[in-house]
């Protein structure tokens, strides 16, 4: 059987991972991997691929950046060909990014059976741009891999066949597991022992400048007026923002605006947090794995389970509240939350064992 998986953006890499692991243990099993290109930075892209053992991409599409039509359209344009040539039996897409989506178009209008590996998540915020990939590509695949029960309930409401939907827990908890104990010989240096670690890189914050400024204001008065430093990882769209910005407090000795972090130095940054604030969704479901508070910037999130079992909390766009909780999660002992069902680094396993099936 020839399986190819379909890679293109940061946190689909971490999800792959765990699967071209699995299914390299079948007989049988041919595996292809295609990159897409959507991330190309050196630091978005091929140190993942060095850090998580991957192999390297056997064709990079190298679409690059560009708008959602442009970017979509490049992708399904430049995969058709791959899936005519290589005819698979079966293709794997991971997440939410538009690559995923874009592939997944493709197959179902080849015929080509797909595999949705992250399926059922909503945020039930059609203004994300993610969503309208997840409620595609699940409306398109043949296999929905879902990380919890939420994920099942939503696919179920949608008319998808439940024949077709296979709770097999968080893939990318299984690549944390695997990497935690080589993760703490990686945190940067230079850290002070509290830091707040904070990522942002959502259109929703970092495209609506009056509102970056205001956010960025208020974390950088809360790290002086607690005397806590900010370590920010910028990711490019991020840092292309903020160059617009005018914003000398954030030059002060508490904010380190750092360059988009490795895998390993991005685990170990979370792991020894006081607290994470961050607006995006893998970073809510690692942070609730390792225990460790999380602050998200959004109004919803597709991973209610990291409300209800883990560690995280909605603050939307109150300033108020940021600066409350801040506070309290500084001086409160951490949270005890119980595991996750299936979030227990097996969930790949899973999934090679329902594709090995012959589904
Ligand atoms: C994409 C995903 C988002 C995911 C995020 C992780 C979609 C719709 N969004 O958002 O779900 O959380 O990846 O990072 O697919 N850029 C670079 N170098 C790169 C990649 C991007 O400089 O290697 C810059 C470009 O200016 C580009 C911008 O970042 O225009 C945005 O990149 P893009 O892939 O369009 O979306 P992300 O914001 O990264």
């Amino acid at each position: 059987m020839h399986i190819l998986h379909v890679v293109g953006a940061r946190p689909n890499f971490m999800k792959a991972a765990p699967v071209l692991a699995a299914l390299a243990g079948y007989k049988g099993v041919r595996q292809t991997l295609i990159h897409t290109g959507q991330h190309y930075d050196a630091n978005m892209s091929d140190i993942f691929f060095q850090q998580l053992g991957m192999p390297a991409p056997d064709m990079d599409l190298g679409v690059g950046s560009g708008s959602h039509a442009r970017q979509t359209s490049e992708i399904i344009t430049r995969f058709e060909p791959v899936v005519t040539d290589r005819k698979p039996g079966l293709v794997l897409v991971y997440g939410d990014v538009n690559s995923t989506m874009a592939v997944a178009i493709v197959c179902s209008k080849l015929l080509v059976p797909v595999g949705h590996v992250e399926a059922g998540l909503r945020s039930r915020d059609r203004s994300m741009p993610e969503e309208i990939n997840r409620l595609i590509t699940d409306q398109l695949s043949d296999l929905l891999f879902t990380p919890s029960a939420d994920g099942d309930e939503n696919l179920l409401k949608e008319g998808i066949d439940p024949g077709k939907i296979h709770r097999v827990g968080n893939v990318m908890i299984d690549t944390l597991v695997r990497l935690l104990p080589r993760a703490a010989s990686h945190l940067p240096v230079g850290l002070p022992e509290q830091y707040v670690l904070v990522t942002l890189h959502r259109p929703s914050n970092v495209d609506d400048l009056p509102w970056l400024r205001s956010l960025l204001t208020g974390l950088a008065e809360l790290s002086r007026e607690l005397a806590v430093t900010i370590v920010f990882p910028l990711h490019p769209r991020t840092r292309q923002r903020l160059s617009g910005l005018d914003l000398p407090a954030l030059n002060g000795n508490h904010f380190h605006l750092i360059d988009p972090q490795p895998y390993l130095s991005f685990l170990a940054l979370q792991q020894a947090a006081a607290l994470v604030i961050t607006d995006s969704g893998g970073v809510q479901e690692e942070t609730s794995f390792l225990g460790v508070p999380c602050l998200t910037v959004r109004e919803n999130t597709e991973r209610p389970i990291t409300v209800s079992q883990g560690t995280n909390r909605l603050i939307g766009r109150d300033l108020g509240c940021l600066r409350t909780e801040v506070r309290r999660m500084r001086d409160a002992k951490r949270k005890q939350t119980l595991p996750i069902p299936l979030w227990d680094g097996h969930a790949a396993e899973r999934i090679a064992r329902v594709v090995t099936d012959g589904f």
